[in-house]
């Protein structure tokens, strides 16, 4: 890409820079670049597409809805949004019977810390250290993987939580193992020091996706929930990754059999378009109904996404992409764990579905990892593969992979293959 592509563009990512190709078009699980090149996408876009780009009903019901119903005054319902509601409250247990949609998973998130602060009438909250909710203001001051820096003071009341990372354990057991009990505990304790007892909510990712891919272990969820609950807390779970069958399940906090106070989704329901939702229950929305919630934004149950989010419901059940991430799930952590076996520099091959983390070590000459997984990022682009990786400090070297739930065998295959080829063309070269 020449520099006169970007010259009139403000950059945004923090220090990284824009990806080099400028890119045409995508279908299905490719981008094409202008130059012709195809590149497998890896990341479902920006962790969305989960039917892949242009999906044809997609782009059907795109077409078809904006020529009939696009955009309304906030106040006014079409049948997309009824429709969605109804069937999106059907996916999720009880009591999670009442949604609201928005754009973005900020956006959710924030709505969703408005309504716990007002129901609860409090108004600290709680959040993962390494945790991403978005970058609107109370995500963003939820959000402790990055930005936090140079942009004035955070709300008061703000918690970071200690991640329960089995592969960097900070609390171990007599094995050496993760003690996530014990640091939950800890980590309440210090939260509990600190609160002025207006403990109001506590956000999480089921797996902290930014944070390096870091599935809970089993039980935390549970742990956490009754935390809150103690507390009389609200649990807010943030499924803008994880939700809609990623994981191989329509919701990763299935696994736990705990079910959040609130929902957020975001990214995975309008699989690539711009829509977001919070599900909550018809008890918390009555109450903050009666408190006079507020969160009235131009594009609040807006009919065009909401049809897009009905067609999403339609695929995923119809083709039963759940299933369907379960196994090419199988097919690409038995693939990176094969890797692993002739790659030493692969430290950890971790997640659920396809949302998996990769994670390269810096071996025992003490390389710099973040170089390393910025070369074979590299190395991937030039071959034909676009993967995505953790943008925090030291921790360079995790790739985070989730292909669309619509890709084929043959294409995890490849993806693997060329990982395989980058590995070994960047380890050889070091
Ligand atoms: C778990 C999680 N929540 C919220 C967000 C924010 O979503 P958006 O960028 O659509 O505001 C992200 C984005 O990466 C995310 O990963």
């Amino acid at each position: 890409m020449d520099d006169l592509a970007t010259r009139d563009l403000i950059r945004y990512s923090g220090r990284g820079a824009f990806s080099p190709d400028v890119i045409a078009r995508a279908e299905g699980s490719s981008v094409f670049t202008e130059d012709g090149r195809e590149l497998l996408d890896f990341t479902s876009g920006q962790m969305s597409a989960i039917l892949g780009h242009s999906h044809p009903e997609i782009v059907a019901t795109v077409r078809e809805q904006t020529a009939r119903l696009d955009h309304l005054y906030s106040g006014m319902l079409s049948r997309p949004v009824i429709d969605l509601a109804r069937r999106l409250t059907e996916t999720v247990p009880e009591p999670l019977d009442k949604a609201m949609f928005l754009t973005t998973g900020a956006e959710s998130n924030e709505a969703a810390l408005r309504m716990a602060k007002l129901v609860t009438g409090k108004h600290e909250i709680i959040s993962f250290a390494r945790s991403w909710h978005g970058m609107t203001q109370a995500a963003a001051h939820a959000t402790y993987s990055a930005g936090r820096v140079g942009y004035g003071p955070a709300t008061p009341g703000n918690f970071a939580l200690p991640v329960p990372d089995a592969f960097h354990p900070d609390l171990v057991d007599a094995h050496g193992d993760l003690d996530w009990r014990r640091q939950l505990d800890l980590g309440f304790d210090l939260i509990d020091a600190q609160s002025v007892g207006s403990l109001a909510a506590c956000i999480v990712e089921p797996i902290l996706s930014s944070g390096g891919v870091v599935d809970l272990p089993v039980g935390y969820l549970a742990a956490l929930r009754d935390k809150c609950h103690e507390r009389g807390m609200l649990l807010i779970l943030d499924e803008a990754q994880t939700g809609l069958c990623r994981t191989g399940s329509w919701y990763a906090f299935e696994r736990d059999g705990v079910v959040p106070d609130i929902l957020t989704l975001s990214k995975t329901l309008g699989a690539g378009l711009p829509l977001a939702a919070v599900l909550t229950s018809a008890e918390i929305e009555q109450q903050a109904h009666d408190r006079g919630f507020l969160f009235f934004t131009t594009h609040v149950n807006d009919p065009l996404p909401a049809a897009v989010g009905n067609t999403v419901l339609d695929v995923l059940s119809r083709d039963r992409l759940d299933l369907r991430a379960g196994e090419l799930g199988e097919r690409l952590t038995g693939g990176l764990r094969e890797l692993a076996g002739e790659h030493p520099v692969i430290g950890d091959v971790r997640g659920r579905g396809l949302l998996v983390g990769l994670e390269l070590t810096a071996g025992s000459d003490g390389g710099d990892v973040d170089k390393l997984g910025a070369a074979v990022t590299q190395r991937c682009t030039e071959l034909g593969l676009h993967m995505n990786i953790v943008q925090l400090p030291g921790m360079g070297g995790t790739f985070r992979i989730a292909p669309p739930l619509t890709a084929t065998e043959a294409e995890i295959d490849r993806g693997l293959a060329i990982l395989d080829e980058a590995l070994t063309h960047v380890t050889r070269t070091k």
